[in-house]
């Protein structure tokens, strides 16, 4: 054939490949979720999650140093509540020597440098499952954003870089704003999970935190599927409030919404890979349906591609690994 254009020249050798490539995964990109709970000397496997631990205190802080040693930058914080703690009103979320606020301190202390995120929301603070106070069978907006300002402030005490709320109720991030500001803490950001569908994909989470909601489901504060625009509205809305990074959740069957949020945003744009995202690779791979490494890299990937500047994943540490040659 008499071909000008032969596009295949740019793809001859894996040099020339890396040459053109238009993106790459980055491990200072990533934020890496943490499960903390109660104890010492505690690692316990999520069942769900194969190889995705959750730790107690001492050892979460021992694992930080590893991922600080493999170049990852972020961790962000969740935290297991035993049953007895849990209420109708985030009472423990509020503890100033609860575990989460504990846990934020003893990171900060040993690894200052880490960047350190929290979870905002009370699901697993909240004896119904739900991300918010419950009345007469409804999840209440303005109560729960009143209980969300003052766990934002009581993680800023303790020393937090930047906190998350993920409970998509209305306002949040401007409330959270000006309750931070107004207790002095101006340099702590908002990382707001903005477009946060409600998917089946946060199974796994939700076993290992304990936290399904006990009756219901969480269709009327996250968002619907079926909805595009209303992402971009959102993400608006949060950016306006102050929102300083703003998260698309979950990752891959929402890269047109992270796409459409990425060319709609003037501060850096975030995906979320979650637990459901993570377990089916596993999964899969288990099986040897899937090669495991191939389909995190590729996934990883492709967040970058659709736009994503972060990307939350359980796959930071397995991907540091497999850069520094040590699989
Ligand atoms: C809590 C929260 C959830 C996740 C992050 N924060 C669960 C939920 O909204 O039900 C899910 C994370 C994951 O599945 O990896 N509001």
């Amino acid at each position: 054939m008499n071909l000008t254009q032969r596009p295949r020249r740019l793809r001859r050798s894996g040099f020339l490949r890396d040459l053109v490539a238009e993106h790459a995964v980055r491990c200072e990109d990533f934020i890496t979720p943490l499960f903390v709970l109660e104890g010492q000397g505690v690692a316990r496997e999520i069942p769900s999650m194969p190889g995705y631990f959750k730790r107690s205190l001492d050892l979460t802080v021992e694992h930080v140093k590893v991922l600080r040693d493999h170049g990852l930058k972020c961790v962000l914080l969740f935290v297991q509540v035993d049953d007895a703690l849990k209420d109708n009103a985030g009472t423990e979320a509020l503890n100033a020597e609860g575990l989460m606020q504990r846990a934020v301190q003893a990171i900060k202390r040993a690894v200052p440098d880490m960047v350190v995120m929290t979870d905002v929301a009370l699901d697993p603070f909240s004896s119904f499952g739900h991300d918010g106070i419950v009345e007469e069978g409804q999840i209440v907006n303005d109560t729960t954003v009143e209980v969300l300002t003052k766990m934002a402030v009581s993680h800023a005490q303790a020393g937090v870089d930047m906190v998350a709320p993920s409970d998509m109720m209305d306002g949040r991030v401007g409330a959270i704003r000006a309750g931070l500001d107004q207790a002095g803490h101006t340099d702590v950001g908002i990382l707001s999970y903005s477009a946060k569908y409600a998917s089946c994909f946060y199974g796994p989470f939700r076993d290992a935190l304990d936290s399904a909601p006990g009756f219901g489901d969480k269709r009327t504060y996250q968002m619907d599927p079926a909805n595009v625009r209303e992402g971009l509205r959102e993400a608006a809305l949060d950016i306006a409030e102050g929102a300083d990074l703003v998260m698309v959740k979950p990752g891959l069957p929402y890269l047109d919404v992270l796409h459409r949020v990425k060319q709609a945003s003037s501060v850096p744009v975030a995906a979320y890979q979650v637990s459901g995202e993570y377990a089916m690779i596993k999964a899969a791979a288990a099986q040897g349906w899937v090669d495991e490494e191939a389909a995190m890299l590729e996934s990883l990937l492709s967040f970058k591609r659709a736009g994503a500047d972060l990307v939350a994943t359980y796959f930071g540490l397995d991907f540091a690994r497999l850069q520094h040659g040590q699989a």
